[in-house]
């Protein structure tokens, strides 16, 4: 038997470079090999507050975007997470096992509470617990996340143990997959951020549909480092960073390329790297209008009642 993976993203804003290098380019190197369920998470969505007639859309792109990015409904079960009641059900079950502490621990819950738990919404405090639900109903192995979701993973750990011991083995614990290089791409204005998709600076980051202008100038404004050498060097971090980019979308070693921007200076690398990322991401956006809507639905409720199946076991 295949081991399975499990995975989801939020459908809201954007999606950039850093969710496609961080997770997306992994599930599909993973589909082949693994027994893979990914999901578009629209109940996560509404921690925040979203228009209903919006986020219906950006459910359905955010389906579109997971096919253009080579995830293959042959192989793999695409489906949207309301689509299965047992998410939510799961969620209270664990939320009676899991601790305020624990919660209060969560770095995501502390940023995107901006300081006031006063006024941040439940949903918002709880929302680990609906991952650590999506992730134990299928019996998932692994979960292939950037590094910015490796705490909720943890406690999905602690909550499948605590349930186990408690109540009798029941859940598998799910280990996490986190990619040697890309797990968190950073700001291109500034380094020390992650790439996000609610910066405000939108030139922070490249958007999966960006244009190559767009592109080639975000990248060209994007910030250096004090020196001139272009190298992996964790102390210059937004160098490192651009050049994470250029070794994820061009496939080559570290080592080649370094050697490739040996002697030249960050103008040249700068171009070479605008040129590369276009590349990269130009069968993507080519594919993404292949599929419409009604191709999208059919392939959503298969994908749902595969998703019921399983979980109802
Ligand atoms: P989200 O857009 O928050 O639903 O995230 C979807 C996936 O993208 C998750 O696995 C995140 O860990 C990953 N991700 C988000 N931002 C980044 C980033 N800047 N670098 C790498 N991975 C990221
Ligand atoms: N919390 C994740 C994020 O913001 C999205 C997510 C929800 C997820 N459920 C999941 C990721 C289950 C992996 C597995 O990126």
């Amino acid at each position: 038997m295949k081991q399975r993976i499990f995975s989801g993203a939020q459908p809201t804003g954007r999606l950039h470079l850093g969710n496609y290098l961080g997770a997306l380019k992994n599930w599909v190197a993973l589909q082949d090999e693994y027994d893979s369920i990914f999901c578009i998470v629209n109940l996560h969505a509404l921690t925040l507050p979203q228009d209903p007639k919006t986020l219906r859309q950006k459910t359905l792109d955010l389906a579109r975007v997971y096919l253009a990015a080579g995830v293959d409904p042959e192989k793999a079960t695409i489906f949207i997470q309301s689509d299965v009641a047992a998410h939510a059900e799961l969620t209270w079950v664990l939320a009676c096992i899991a601790r305020m502490g624990e919660l209060e621990r969560m770095t995501q819950f502390k940023d995107k509470a901006k300081g006031s738990a006063e006024r941040a919404g439940v949903g918002l405090f709880s929302y680990p617990v609906l991952m650590a639900s999506d992730i134990l109903l299928y019996q998932t192995n692994l979960v292939p996340v950037g590094q910015d979701q490796k705490q909720h993973l943890e406690l999905t750990r602690d909550l499948a143990e605590r349930f186990n011991r408690d109540f009798g083995e029941t859940f598998t614990i799910p280990e996490v997959y986190i990619p040697k290089a890309g797990a968190r791409i950073k700001s291109l204005q500034d380094p020390t951020k992650k790439m996000s998709k609610s910066d405000e600076n939108e030139a922070g980051a490249i958007f999966l549909d960006d244009d190559a202008d767009t592109i080639a100038k975000k990248i060209k404004r994007a910030v250096t480092d004090s020196g001139t050498e272009i190298t992996f060097d964790e102390t210059r971090p937004a160098i490192h960073n651009l050049l994470t980019i250029y070794q994820l979308v061009t496939g080559k070693s570290e080592q080649e390329c370094v050697e490739n921007f040996s002697g030249k200076g960050y103008g040249q690398f700068k171009s070479e790297l605008a040129e590369a990322v276009v590349e990269y991401l130009r069968p993507f956006q080519e594919r993404i209008s292949a599929y419409d809507d009604d191709a999208l639905n059919a392939i959503l409720k298969t994908g749902a009642e595969k998703a019921r199946s399983i979980a109802s076991v």
